[in-house]
């Protein structure tokens, strides 16, 4: 698993490059490794010519995936197919160029994966069961890209937040960008927010995570992975924490996830493991309070 050599890149490709992911592991990269961000509009991952001009025209020795369909609650009514178009579709087209050109791929996938049934860290080992459409699609393109190679990695992460776009947003499509700043505009408009008490996970720092990304693949010859930030907390603590931090008057009324009725069903527990990550090599990620404390600081 773990590599004798650390692993030097001179050039790596990154997919959505507009996605606060995508922009942490474009700041994050090594100094000797160059990186290729392509958005959305320059390249869609599930068009298969556009896939195979980029990477000719990028030569690339490794492609990070930042692309993906994340409309949690969107997908239910929306359906299967927009979602298997990006997060299963894509990462095939993905697959296919860097098997084509050997170099590894390295996509990311969700907590969401599992069905909530524990309560302590899920492992590489645990099997999941996704409770929705996004879920499912993401389980689908772990498959695929660990399945095209086995020095394909698939990570698996959690509650990402971080810098955003100049807009404010991570993607077009989510115009609030992430949870924590969310929760500080709602905050500030209003007297009380309702937020869920039955969720529990851990919220993740972008850089942070971006970081232990570039030793993960820098140390290991791909697999399957989880990363995250340390400790786990439910939403509504997780709210009140945002607000304590952001210094905002707001109450945080907490309901379950029944009571809140969101469109898609959600693990009530998906904390992750970070072990097998650690054994190869990534030093262990901070305390979440930590992070989102130097988050809300740089606010
Ligand atoms: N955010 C979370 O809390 C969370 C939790 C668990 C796992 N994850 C996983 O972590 C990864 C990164 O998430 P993120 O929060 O950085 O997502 P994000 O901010 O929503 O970024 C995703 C990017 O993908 C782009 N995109 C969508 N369809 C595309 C296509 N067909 N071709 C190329 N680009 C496309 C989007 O473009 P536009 O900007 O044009 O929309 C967006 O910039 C994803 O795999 C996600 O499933 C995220």
């Amino acid at each position: 698993m773990k590599i004798s050599e650390p692993r030097r890149l001179s050039k790596a490709l990154i997919t959505g490059a507009n996605g606060q992911l995508a922009r942490a592991l474009m700041r994050a990269a090594p100094p000797e490794t160059e990186c290729a961000g392509l958005t959305r509009a320059e390249l869609d991952i599930a068009d298969e010519q556009a896939v195979a001009q980029a990477m000719q025209a990028a030569r690339p020795d490794l492609v990070l995936n930042g692309a993906a369909y994340n409309l949690v609650d969107k997908a239910e009514s929306e359906g299967m197919d927009a979602a298997l178009r990006v997060n299963a579709l894509g990462v095939a087209r993905l697959a296919q160029a860097c098997r084509a050109a050997s170099v590894p791929l390295v996509h990311f996938s969700t907590d969401f994966v599992f069905g909530g049934e524990k309560n302590t860290p899920y492992t590489e080992h645990d099997t999941p069961r996704p409770l929705g459409v996004y879920a499912a699609s993401k389980l689908a393109g772990e498959h695929i890209a660990l399945a095209a190679s086995e020095r394909n990695f698939a990570i698996r992460v959690c509650r990402l937040y971080g810098p955003t776009g100049e807009d404010g947003a991570g993607s077009s499509k989510k115009p609030s960008g992430n949870f924590p700043l969310l929760m500080l505009r709602l905050g500030r408009e209003r007297d009380a927010v309702r937020v869920v008490n039955d969720q529990v996970g851990t919220p993740t720092y972008t850089p942070d995570l971006a970081s232990a990304v570039w030793q993960l693949v820098a140390k290991a010859d791909g697999g399957l992975f989880h990363l995250s930030n340390a400790g786990e907390v439910a939403f509504d603590e997780y709210a009140r924490e945002i607000f304590r931090l952001g210094g905002v008057e707001c109450a945080v009324e907490s309901v379950t996830s029944e009571e809140y009725g969101a469109p898609a069903r959600r693990p009530l527990y998906s904390t992750l493991a970070n072990d097998k990550a650690h054994a190869a090599g990534v030093a262990p990620l901070r305390d979440w309070r930590e992070a989102l404390a130097e988050f809300i600081g740089t606010l």
